[in-house]
């Protein structure tokens, strides 16, 4: 579908859980109620009607999405649709050790890891988890079963500013890309004091000749530049000094049923009641479904507003709406 501001809507973004086992600072820094969480059947009739409004491309999130049981059968699922281009996870990468093989095997094609330490002391500083070690061995066992993949990092001020080249060095030998991404005023990230992109970028020019890189990687708004003699790509999502809302591609679909058309905004369409229906029948739910969807992609506003805190001051969480 094509919104109102001429941008072309064919990624969904689905948050299938808010639970996760880390506890990132500017993130989650507490333990939360358990939201009632959709069930998988449920979530997939969404994304059917999603895929019947033009979505191709779907980005699992959550929380963490590989906490929950079934995650795997799924992704195949998802991927058995005829239409469906493209799924992708961002996950903490603690389990993926675990289930990387089985992803690849489900449909999967590439993972997001996020991870803003290399020291062992400081990862846990910061994610409340001693788990360094397994990140990295989910990072390389992705790699070795062929998933596209991509590092997140949010770099803060006098927390991990000082491991910027150790974070890049990940992209040195493997084909593995670091991202760099600004830390938006959204729940505790509000707390929190982010690096900004241009600074990050003006360090790297100091010490490595920089390369323009305009392979896309993945459906998302990271820009991408090359290393000279690195095997991977550094990418960057300014967030906050790069707004990159003219070309957004999409919708959001939290792990409590409502349906989001920016991150930035508090607004939302409960899709529960429909959902949850069961006096009416598949089809007749699917074609509400839909309504209900174009009128959120009709609704998407032309871009973010994270300048007027007095705008997100109401989303309080990050990992209902899956980032
Ligand atoms: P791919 O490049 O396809 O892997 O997608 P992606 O970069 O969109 O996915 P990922 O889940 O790794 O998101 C990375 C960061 O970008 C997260 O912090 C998200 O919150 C942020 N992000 C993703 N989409 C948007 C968006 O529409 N607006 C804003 N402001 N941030 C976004
Ligand atoms: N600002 C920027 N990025 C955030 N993430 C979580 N909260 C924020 C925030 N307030 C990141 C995580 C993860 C990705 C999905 O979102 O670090 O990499
Ligand atoms: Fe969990 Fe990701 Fe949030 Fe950290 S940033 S608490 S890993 S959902």
């Amino acid at each position: 579908m094509i919104d109102s501001y001429n941008r072309k809507i064919d990624y969904m973004r689905i948050s299938v859980t808010n639970r996760c086992n880390f506890r990132c600072t500017y993130c989650m820094p507490e333990t939360k109620k358990v939201e009632d969480t959709l069930s998988f059947d449920e979530i997939y009739e969404v994304a059917l009607a999603a895929c019947e409004c033009g979505i191709t491309k779907f980005k699992i999130t959550g929380g963490e999405p590989l906490v929950r049981d079934g995650i795997v059968d799924f992704i195949r699922r998802l991927h058995n649709i005829d239409t469906v281009k493209d799924i992708t996870m961002t996950t903490n990468g603690f389990y993926l050790y675990k289930y990387a093989k089985s992803l690849a095997d489900a449909g999967l094609s590439s993972v997001n890891i996020s991870l803003d330490s290399l020291k062992k002391e400081r990862f846990i500083k910061i994610t409340g988890v001693d788990a360094l070690s397994d990140v990295i061995k989910g990072i390389n066992e992705a790699k070795r079963v062929g998933l596209s993949t991509k590092i997140n990092t949010v770099l803060q001020r006098g927390v991990n500013e000082d491991e910027l080249f150790d974070i890049i060095g990940l992209a040195k030998d493997k084909k593995i890309n670091v991202r760099f991404i600004e830390m938006m005023p959204i729940g505790h990230g509000r707390e929190s004091v982010g690096v900004a992109n241009f600074e990050i970028l003006e360090k790297i020019k100091k010490k490595y000749i920089v390369r323009e890189d305009n392979e896309r990687y993945g459906n998302g708004p990271a820009k991408y530049i090359k290393l000279e003699g690195f095997a991977g790509s550094i990418g960057f999502i300014g967030a906050i000094h790069n707004k990159f809302c003219e070309g957004c591609n999409r919708i959001r679909f939290t792990s409590n049923g409502k349906l989001k058309p920016c991150l930035c905004y508090a607004s939302n369409i409960d899709l529960k009641d429909i959902i949850k229906d069961t006096t009416i029948g598949f089809d007749k739910r699917i074609h509400l479904l839909r309504e209900r969807i174009s009128e959120c992609i009709d609704s998407k506003p032309k871009a973010h507003a994270f300048e007027d805190l007095s705008k997100v001051s109401e989303i309080k969480d990050m990992v209902e709406i899956g980032g």
